[in-house]
């Protein structure tokens, strides 16, 4: 890359959230706090056991409540680098949790949804949910029906959300940088190469290398190491 770039497209994952308390996806283990992930996160988990699925999300919306989750320094400077920046910018994230937008970030797409809204099946509303807890039996504020409601995410099998306006975005970037994601799910996990593709140079930031191929990298804990990418933007491209 040899100009500043002038449009940059950021893509985030659990490890941007993993030190506010948050844990990640896939952990040694393969299961996701203790469960299968196909058990709750997939049509088929919520189809077998709704009573399961509706307290798996109850739990995580109350830990997001808890006074120690907050955004770390990774949001907010991705947060404080949209409000100084003066080209196009767009935060694409994959977690569903509300912590960039309580660090002040403002262009963001939620693409596998949002814990804190929930959605009818029946009538097709999609509501803010900050605080109830949810069951099978839970009536819908907008028709009034019992038995529709289910988290506002996108869960395996499922179409992520935004994808025409994400895509738009990643064929007009001249930067994309992916923070705290392992690259294990399609399609985000192929963003680098669709933003390869239209020209663009592409970064890494992750607690370890992954797959992907990307132009260059860091590599450390995103408290530390997206500050320090940003507050030296953009001499932090042209450096290896
Ligand atoms: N700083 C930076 N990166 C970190 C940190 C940290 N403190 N801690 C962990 N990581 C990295 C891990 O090394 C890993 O590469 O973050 C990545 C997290 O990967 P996953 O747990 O697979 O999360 P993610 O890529 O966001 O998962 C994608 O999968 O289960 C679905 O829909 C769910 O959105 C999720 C999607």
């Amino acid at each position: 890359m040899s100009s500043i770039p002038r449009s940059i497209v950021v893509l985030t994952g659990a490890g941007v959230s993993a030190e506010s308390g948050i844990p990640t996806f896939r952990a040694a283990d393969g299961l996701w706090e203790e469960h299968r992930i196909e058990d709750v996160a997939s049509p088929e988990g919520f189809a077998r056991n709704p009573a399961l699925v509706h307290d798996f999300y109850n739990e995580r919306r109350r830990r997001l409540r808890q006074s120690d989750v907050r955004p770390n320094k990774g949001h907010l400077a991705l947060a404080e680098f949209e409000r100084k920046f003066r080209g196009e910018f767009l935060l694409v994230t994959q977690n569903i949790d509300d912590l960039h937008e309580r660090a002040g970030s403002r262009k963001l797409l939620h693409m596998h949804g949002e814990m804190l809204k929930i959605r009818c099946e029946l009538c097709g509303a999609v509501v803010e949910n900050r605080e109830a807890d949810i069951s099978p039996a839970s009536i819908c504020p907008c028709c009034h029906c019992a038995g529709g409601l289910r988290p506002h995410v996108v869960w395996f099998g499922e179409m992520p959300f935004h994808m025409d306006e994400i895509l738009t975005a990643l064929a007009a970037c001249d930067l994309f940088v992916s923070i705290g994601t392992s690259g294990n799910v399609y399609p985000a996990a192929d963003f680098h190469r669709t933003a390869k593709a239209a020209g663009a140079e592409t970064v890494e930031l992750n607690l370890e290398q992954t797959g992907g191929n990307f132009d260059r990298g860091r590599y450390g804990p995103a408290s530390e190491i997206v500050p320090a990418f940003f507050a030296n933007f953009p001499e932090s491209i042209f450096t290896r």
